[in-house]
């Protein structure tokens, strides 16, 4: 007989973890909106095989809206592939029947699949379990450590090399992201997964695309649907303004500056209040921040939309340059 599948703790224990959960928040419909899945979905169960095929086999995780499971393709393992582990997102019960909850996972699909970079999660398809009444996507098992759990480790933040080697490929697929009118809209510890294969960029979930891209896609109106996560959501998003890539630089930045010292640089208190607190005056370079990164960092993290001019790009060349000392040093010595 299957189990019912543990039901992840999701009440945050504190102010500090309440800040790194993203919070939604639904209004009633006011006007029409494409009902793309409007039935209740059944509670899935380990062992479930769905569409025939995935056999739900562990919980991996669980964030502010979906659940996500490790399964064995049981259609490969026909063929003999022992390779046959996928992960399964689908939405957690509470978003699942909410009118949305299909076009907010179909979006992420969407949006992610537009994205072909070595360092963003694969996914591989979109499905739906009639029998189960779930939509869910299926993707790359990724194995490793949340950047959040790395912090745990390394309180103290990560020694400069470890660093570069986290922020280079994060600011590259965040470079190719937007590149491709791709925005992220919840750039996080917990949506960075850092492995054996490197680290990947996932969560898509409350992305969007540039205006003009992916037309057909349907469109979550923020009047209708809010979302946000309080340490890392930019000030003009709290306040209403549309996403744009300059506040997946304001979330960036925090994830840089929180890996460079162990702390996030405004104590993850929502961004308004720390700006309306003049946080910024106090914000001093981070331990592990070589110095010629600190001004990019630096713009990343500015409150006014205005003044966060810094591209994805920029910020990777920044961080990627070597200081002027060392290309003096190496100029030397190679002419030697
Ligand atoms: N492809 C994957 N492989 C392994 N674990 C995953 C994968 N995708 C997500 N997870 C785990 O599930 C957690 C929740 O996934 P996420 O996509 O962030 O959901 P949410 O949108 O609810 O935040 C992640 O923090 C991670 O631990
Ligand atoms: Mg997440």
């Amino acid at each position: 007989m299957s189990e019912p599948v543990p039901v992840p703790e999701k009440l945050p224990s504190s102010d500090e973890d309440a800040a790194d959960l993203t919070y939604f928040a639904f209004a009633k419909p006011a006007d029409a909106f494409r009902d793309v899945m409007s039935f209740q979905a059944r509670v899935i169960k380990l062992q479930d095989v769905l569409v025939g095929r995935y056999r739900i086999e562990r919980l991996l995780g669980a964030g502010g809206m979906s659940v996500v499971y490790r399964a064995r393709d049981l259609l490969h393992e026909q063929f003999g592939d022992r390779e046959t582990y996928v992960a399964l997102k689908m939405l957690g019960e509470e978003l699942a029947n909410s009118q949305d909850a299909g076009a907010l996972l179909y979006s992420e699909f969407a949006l992610t699949r537009r994205l072909r970079h070595p360092n963003v999660v694969r996914l591989h398809t979109f499905e739906v379990d009639t029998r189960c009444r779930q939509a869910f996507i299926t993707m790359e098992l990724m194995s490793g450590l949340t950047l959040d759990k790395v912090l745990c480790d390394q309180p103290l933040g990560l020694p400069w090399p470890a660093l570069r080697d986290v922020a280079l490929p994060l600011l590259d697929a965040l470079v190719h992201a937007h590149s491709r009118g791709v925005l992220h809209g919840d750039l996080k510890p917990s949506n960075v997964m850092c492995g054996e294969e490197g680290v990947r960029l996932f969560d898509f979930g409350l992305g969007q695309a540039e205006e003009c891209i992916m037309p057909g896609l349907p469109k979550l109106s923020r009047r209708r649907f809010n979302a946000w996560t309080p340490g890392y959501a930019a000030p003009e998003l709290l306040e209403g303004q549309p996403l744009t890539a300059a506040a997946d630089i304001y979330a960036v930045g925090c994830v840089l500056y929180e890996l460079a010292c162990g702390k996030h640089p405004f104590r993850r208190w929502l961004s308004t209040r720390a700006r309306d607190e003049q946080m910024d005056r106090e914000l001093r370079a981070p331990r592990h921040l070589p110095k010629h990164c600190w001004p990019a960092l630096r713009a990343a993290l500015s409150f006014d939309e205005a003044q966060r001019t810094i591209t994805a790009q920029e910020l990777y060349d920044a961080i990627n340059t070597q200081p002027s000392w060392l290309r003096r040093w190496l100029a030397l010595n190679q002419a030697r």
